[in-house]
Order: C-alpha cells, then structure tokens, then sequence
C-alpha cells in the first residue's frame, strides 16, 4: 500500500471518516554544498521520494490532535495555550504554530494521522519534511497561502529557535520547493533557486550505511561556531563573502584548524556552482569529480565525516560505473550519496551492498540505533504539497 493510501486509512479507522485532506512534504539528499548554507553559501540537493504524509481534517475547535503512527504516540496541544515541551516528535508541530502565529496567522485547530519513510537520524532531512508537511496541512486547514521560501523560513525558525540547532535553511527550502527530475541551486543567502537537470545517462544513488548519528548535533553547533570565529579572523559578515586568496592572506594570523574549516567551506562554495556548471552541459564525469573532492574536504578539512561513510564512499568510487561519491547531509552517520551510469545502476547499488557488509558493517561491533544499510537509486520528486485528489 502506498503512504498516502496508508495514512488515508489510518485516518479513517481513528475518526470513521474519509480525511479532508492529504499532505506531502519529500525528503532530500543533496548532491554537493555540504556545511555551506549556514555560511550563506551555495547548495545543490533535490527532493527525494521518500516523504512524510499527512490525513487530516479541520475539527472546528482550538485543539491539535495528531496521532504520529510510526511512533504509535499520539499527541495533542491547545493552539490558545502551549509551551516548548521535552524533545518528541509533536514539538516540530508546536513550534511551526508558534511561528505562524507570530507571524499573525489565524490558525484553525485539526486533527491528523502522520506517517513517512524517510529515515531519522541518516542525512535524509527527516525532521525537515516533518515542518514542511505540517506548514502545509496549516495552510490547508486555516485557508491561506505562503510561499515556499516562507515555509521554509519557518521550518528553520522551528530547528534554530525552538530546538535550538543553530541549522541551515537548505533541508526547507528543497523539501519546500523541490522539482520533479531536477535538483536545485539555492543561494542560502537571497534564496535564489537555479534548475540543474541530471545529467542523461546518469542516476543517483542513496547508500544508507546504517549507521545513525549518536549525540553529535554537539558536534554540528562546534562547526557553526568555528566557522564564525573564521569570519572574525578573516574580517568577513560570513564565509560565502571569502576567497581562498583572503584566507591565504590571512593563513598566518589563523589556528591550523580554523584555517582547515574555512578552506572546506569557501572550496565547496566554488565547487557547488561548478557543479551546476556541469550539469548544464551535462557532463557527468567532471560532476562525478566534484563529487569525490567535497568528499575529500568535509573527511580531512571539515571533518564531519565517519568510518562506515569513509568506507561505503570508497567502495562506490572504486567501481567502474561510478562518476563520484561523498558523504551527504550534516555527516558523521548515515547516508553517502553516488552518481554513477544509469543503466548499471541496480548492478552498482547491489555489488556496492554486499562488499559493504562483507568489508565493514558485518564485522563493526553493533550501536544503540543501528538500522539496516540500504541502496536506493532515487529520482529528484516534486517539493511540498497539499493533494487535492
Ligand atoms: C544538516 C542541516 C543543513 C545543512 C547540512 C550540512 O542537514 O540541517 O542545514 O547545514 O546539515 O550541509
């Protein structure tokens, strides 16, 4: 059964009544422009098939009910009278309605079943189409419209301000505003989105390594911080405003680490809108070897990657039909990202699997929150939306 027949059905058992709407908000891997959007830098994700759906009606009070079936929790808030609560799922919720309310919109009280399959904790912007999903069931509820951009505004608002992650806005933005068969260029400062097409012979394939990240966002917030500190030292408002030229001026004034963060993220700017480059002319190996550069930096300059990520890359970069790997999203845990020749792309996906588990992931000793690695060749999907039919 697809999710939407899924979450229309478990909406029908809980209130005995077919939902009056149905919402969608995708997930994302993104291509390359890692660490560089809370840098007002440049990113290149698309929205992915993997979503998170909801089913719900309007109940004509002030009350939000919501019923998150994956967790079999289900929770509820006065939309009059909330706070900030321990870390649960219903807090992304709360915090959208906060925003919409600052924001000066009447909100109309709704009750839901939510359901998804993008994996938490894997790169994949579970929590991102969790926000999306929820601004567009308020949109649908309350009556109005706000633009993607917005939304996504929102959603960052909700990560940095109501669960303090100091995040980025490209998880929003592409869940947002994603486009079938493309990924996008976002300028994280204006918000300006370019297409960029696939190149046509080539697919993209998700490598979950199964590896979850275990309380690193610590290590996140460490990168936020450090890279402010490079812009003190470099004299700039942020990173996307400098040039390997001013920090090779300034590289005696800098600690060794600074100095290394910085090059990651100024590089994986020029290598982000090169990549776009290459996709226009749809040149699949040069965007194979940007691929596999941004790899080599967020590994040794950034150092935001991990051992399973290290490996699965490898292994991926070491088959023929492979034009590049690297690791993809906040990193340390999760999923890495392939480009490789359509046509072998099952062949890539299956032969990558098995020497994984064989190489590494049989033998590593289990963690808490391990999950099953997976390959999946994914198509670019089509951003947020509310389903009319
Ligand atoms: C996480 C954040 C994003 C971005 C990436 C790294 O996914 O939510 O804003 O910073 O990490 O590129």
């Amino acid at each position: 059964m697809s999710l939407k027949h899924y979450v229309i059905a478990q909406f029908i058992e809980r209130f005995h009544t077919p939902p009056t709407f149905v919402v969608r908000a995708p997930g994302r891997v993104n291509l390359i422009g890692e660490h560089t959007d809370y840098n007002d830098g440049f990113v290149l994700p698309m929205a992915i098939e993997h979503a998170v759906w909801i089913a719900l009606r309007p109940n004509a009070t002030r009350t939000l009910n919501l019923a998150f079936v994956d967790f079999a929790q289900h929770s509820s808030f006065n939309l009059d009278q909330f706070e900030r609560g321990a870390f649960a799922p219903i807090e992304y919720v709360k915090g959208m309605a906060q925003k919409l309310l600052d924001d000066g919109y009447e909100l109309v009280g709704w009750e839901g079943v939510m359901s998804g399959n993008v994996p938490a904790g894997a790169g994949l912007s579970s929590s991102a189409a969790v926000e999306m999903a929820v601004g567009q069931a308020f949109q649908a509820v309350s009556g109005f419209r706000i633009s993607p951009h917005q939304l996504a505004q929102h959603g960052q608002w909700v990560e940095n301000e109501w669960l303090k992650l100091k995040s980025g806005i490209m998880d929003q933005m592409i869940s947002a505003s994603g486009v079938e068969g493309h990924a996008l260029l976002i300028d994280c400062r204006s918000l300006a989105t370019q297409l960029a097409p696939l190149p046509t012979h080539s697919a993209v394939v998700i490598m979950d390594t199964g590896t979850r990240r275990n309380l690193v966002d610590g290590k996140y917030n460490e990168r936020f911080n450090e890279c402010a500190q490079a812009c003190r030292a470099l004299g700039v408002n942020k990173l996307r405003d400098a040039d390997l030229s001013l920090l090779e001026n300034h590289a005696g004034q800098l600690d060794p680490l600074i100095y290394r963060r910085a090059r990651h993220v100024i590089s994986e700017n020029a290598r982000t809108l090169q990549a776009c480059e290459t996709m226009r002319r749809d040149d699949a190996t040069q965007l194979g070897q940007l691929m596999n550069a941004s790899h080599a930096s967020l590994r040794d300059d950034f150092e935001v990657s991990g051992e399973a990520l290290n490996e699965i890359v490898e292994i991926a970069q070491a088959q023929a039909e492979c034009f590049g790997a690297r690791m993809t999203g906040g990193g340390f845990a999760g999923c890495a990202v392939a480009l490789v020749n359509r046509e072998h792309a099952n062949a890539f996906a299956e032969r990558v699997l098995h020497t994984y588990r064989e190489a590494y992931f049989n033998d590593r000793p289990s963690m808490p929150n391990d999950a099953t690695p997976q390959l999946y060749v994914c198509t670019p999907s089509q951003g947020a939306q509310i389903l009319t039919d």
